[in-house]
């Protein structure tokens, strides 16, 4: 899909340096370790719960996202486009792109965790439509630091 000067397309397993590339010049934490390591993320894009995009100008990687789904939600996750090619419509066409693939298997929610501090991202997803909730708490149970 090309618009407004920037390519989507499907990551492929290709993608993985440039992709941590991006997470890092975007200050995005990941986990290299765990759910971010290239296995982790190559075993993923081999399932069926993946939609793993990417956004390129001039043939490099500007942005990215990690669209998943559990069945009955989707999730947008390490949503990032690079500093120089934000404000251009990438990061709302890049969740666009995740809505309209969970739409076409029947999942009409898409959700997605955003830390407090993370004033750009509020903002963002309030702009592109996204309700906010500050009544729920977010728990969760991990086996280890980089999980
Ligand atoms: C959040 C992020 C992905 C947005 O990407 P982007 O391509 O710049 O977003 P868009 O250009 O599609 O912006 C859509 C709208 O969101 C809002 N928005 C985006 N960035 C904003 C900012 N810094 N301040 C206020 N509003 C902002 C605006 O309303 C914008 O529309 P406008 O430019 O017409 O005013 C990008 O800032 C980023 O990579 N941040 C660092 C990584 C991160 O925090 N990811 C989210 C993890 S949950």
């Amino acid at each position: 899909m090309e618009t407004g000067g920037f390519l989507i397309r499907e990551l492929s397993i290709g993608d993985y340096d440039a992709l941590v590339a991006l997470w890092d010049e975007s200050g995005l934490p990941y986990k290299p370790a765990g759910r971010d390591a290239r296995g982790h993320i190559a075993r993923e894009l081999e399932g069926p719960s993946s939609i793993f995009l990417v956004a390129e100008v001039d043939g490099k990687l500007a942005g990215a996202v990690l669209g998943t789904h559990d069945g009955r939600k989707g999730w947008i996750n390490r949503l990032s486009v690079a500093p120089k090619q934000r404000r251009k419509g990438i990061g709302r066409a890049l969740v666009r792109a995740v809505e309209e693939r969970l739409a076409g298997i029947g999942i009409e929610i898409v959700t997605c965790l955003v830390e407090t501090w993370n004033e750009t991202s509020l903002a963002f997803f309030e702009a592109i439509g996204y309700v906010r909730h500050d009544d729920i708490v977010y728990f969760s149970k991990r086996k280890g630091p980089d999980v």
